[in-house]
C-alpha cells in the first residue's frame, strides 16, 4: 500500500513515521513517498526517517520526490499536510493582526482567515490533482485551518477528504483519564461543532453519562489543562468542556494581549527553531533523530504557552506532551483499508448531522469509520450560544472559499470583517491591506 505525504519535508512527519513502524498487520503501508517543494527539507526528514527504521525489519520503504503528480499516481492514501508560505508566512499572519489588536493564531481569527485564503487555492489544485491521477485515493487533510481546507477540498473529493485534528482526542483522554475511566477506548465521548471550536458536553460510559461528576468537582475540574485554561466556574457555567481553541474566544482579550506582550509570537518561535534544526540537518556528523526528538520536545512543551500562562494554567501535564495526531491518522487508515469499524472524531461533511447547517458543510463529529469512508454520528444540537458561534465561523469560511474562487479583495475583506473576533469593519480592510503586502500568495486578490 502506497502512501504519499505532502509536505513531507515536513518537521511532524516523523511523527506519522514512528506510527508507521508500529503496524506489522497484514495490508499496512509499505511504500511512502515524501513529496515537498524543498528539496533540502525532504532530505533532512528523509534521514530521520531512515535512523527511525534502522532496527526494523519490515519498515516501509521510503522514496522523495518534489514532482507533485508522480508522488499522487498510484497513492492509496494521501495525506495533506502542507504550509503555505511557510512559517514565515505564520509569523507574518500573526504580526499583521496583533499590529491590529486582533488576533493572528494560524486557525483562529484574522489569522486564522489570512492562512485559509492563501491554503485553499493550493489545496483545491492538490484536490483536482488527486481526482485526476489518483481517483480511488483517500486523502487525510492535515493542513489548516483543517475544517476550512478540508471542505475546499471536499468540493472535488467528495467524501473522500476526511480532515484530522488530534485536539478532540485529546480533549476526550484527559476527560477520561480525570475521572478515572480504566479504558478510554470504551467512552462515547459526545463531541460536536467545527475544527477547534467544539464542545465535549458527555462521556459516556456503559451508558452512564459521567461529565455531570466532573462538573460538579472543583478539585477534578482544576487538575486538566482545559480546566486549567477555562476556570471551574466558566466550565460549569457552560456545563461543558470546550476545545482548547476557545480560550481564544471566551477569554480573547488576554490572549491578544499576553501574544503581544511575548517576546515571540509562536509562528515566530517555531520559524526560527526549524530553521535551526533543518540547518544542523546539512552537518552529516548529526545525528539526525535526535535533533529532531530534542526540537520535538521543546515545541511540544511550549504548545499555547502564552494562553496557559494569562491564564495561570502552568506547565503541560506530563501526559500531554506525545502529540497524537499521528495516531488519528494511522487509525483512520487502517479502518478504511481493512474495514475495521471503529469510531473517530473527524472532520467530513455535515449531511444532516446538525440542522442549523448545510449538508456540505465541513464539521468536527464523532462519525464510524470502515472501508465504506466517515460517517458522522446522531448528536444532539448544540446549545443556542455554540450554535451561534458555529454558524459566524461557517459564514467566514463561506467567505474565505467564494473569494479564493473569486479573487475579490471586497468579499476577503468581508470574511474578516464578519468575523466575531474581528470587531470593526475598518480593522478588516486594514488587515487585507497588511496581508497583501506581505503575503506573494495573496497577489491573486484584486
Ligand atoms: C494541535 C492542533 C494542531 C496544531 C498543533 C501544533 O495539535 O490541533 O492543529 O497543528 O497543535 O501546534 P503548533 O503551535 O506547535 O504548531
Ligand atoms: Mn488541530
Amino acid at each position: 500500500m502506497k502512501l504519499t505525504i505532502l509536505g513531507g519535508g515536513g518537521f511532524r512527519v516523523p511523527l506519522v513515521y514512528g506510527a508507521l513502524l508500529g503496524d506489522h498487520a497484514e495490508g499496512r503501508v509499505t511504500q511512502v513517498v515524501l513529496h515537498d517543494l524543498d528539496a533540502q527539507r525532504l532530505s533532512a526528514v528523509t534521514r530521520v526517517l531512515a535512523e527511525q527504521a534502522a532496527d526494523v525489519p519490515d519498515a516501509p520503504e521510503v522514496a522523495a520526490t518534489t514532482d507533485l503528480d508522480e508522488a499522487l499516481r498510484g497513492a492509496d492514501f494521501v495525506f495533506s499536510a502542507i504550509r503555505v508560505g511557510g512559517l514565515e508566512g505564520r509569523a507574518n499572519d500573526e504580526r499583521v493582526a496583533l499590529a491590529e489588536g486582533v488576533l493572528g493564531q494560524e486557525t483562529v481569527g484574522a489569522g486564522g482567515i489570512a492562512y485559509g485564503l492563501r491554503t485553499v487555492p493550493v489545496a483545491v489544485d492538490i484536490a483536482r490533482r488527486v481526482a485526476r491521477l489518483a481517483p480511488d485515493a483517500w486523502v487525510i487533510n492535515f493542513t489548516n485551518p483543517a475544517g476550512l481546507v478540508t471542505e475546499a477540498m471536499s468540493r472535488h473529493l467528495g467524501d473522500r477528504v476526511i480532515g484530522i485534528c488530534d485536539s478532540p482526542v485529546g480533549l476526550g483522554r484527559r476527560i477520561a483519564r480525570v475521572l478515572g475511566v480504566q479504558n478510554p477506548a470504551e467512552a462515547w465521548i459526545d463531541y460536536v461543532g467545527l475544527n477547534h471550536l467544539g464542545w465535549v458536553r458527555g462521556l459516556r460510559v456503559a451508558g452512564r453519562d459521567e461529565l455531570p461528576r466532573l462538573l460538579a468537582d472543583p478539585g477534578l475540574l482544576g487538575s486538566f489543562e482545559e480546566g486549567k485554561l477555562f476556570g471551574a466556574d466558566w466550565l460549569r457555567s457552560l456545563g461543558a468542556i470546550p476545545n482548547e481553541y476557545l480560550h481564544y474566544y471566551y477569554f480573547n482579550r488576554e490572549a491578544v494581549r499576553a501574544y503581544q506582550e511575548a517576546e515571540q509570537t509562536r509562528g515566530a518561535f517555531l520559524r526560527d527553531q526549524q530553521a535551526r534544526f533543518y540547518a544542523e540537518m546539512r552537518n552529516p556528523d548529526a545525528s539526525a533523530l535526535k535533533a529532531w526528538d530534542a526540537t520535538r520536545a521543546e515545541r511540544e512543551a511550549t504548545y499555547m504557552a502564552e494562553n496557559r500562562e494569562s491564564a495561570g494554567a502552568g506547565e503541560r501535564d506530563a501526559d500531554d506532551l506525545s502529540g497524537g495526531y499521528e495516531k488519528v491518522a494511522l487509525a483512520l487508515m487502517r479502518a478504511i483499508a481493512r474495514d475495521e469499524r471503529t469510531t473517530l472524531i473527524l472532520n467530513v461533511r455535515n449531511r444532516s448531522t446538525l440542522s442549523v447547517l448545510d449538508s456540505e458543510a465541513v464539521i468536527e463529529v464523532p462519525c464510524l469509520v470502515d472501508a465504506n469512508g466517515a460517517h458522522p454520528v446522531a448528536v444532539d444540537p448544540l446549545p443556542d450560544h455554540a450554535t451561534g458561534l458555529v454558524c459566524a465561523v461557517k459564514a467566514v469560511e463561506r467567505e474565505v472559499l467564494a473569494t479564493a474562487d473569486s479573487g475579490s479583495r471586497t468579499t476577503a475583506v468581508k470574511a474578516f470583517a464578519l468575523h466575531p473576533l474581528v470587531d470593526s469593519v475598518n480593522v478588516a480592510r486594514r488587515l487585507v491591506d497588511g496581508y497583501t503586502a506581505v503575503h506573494p500568495g495573496l497577489s491573486y486578490l484584486k
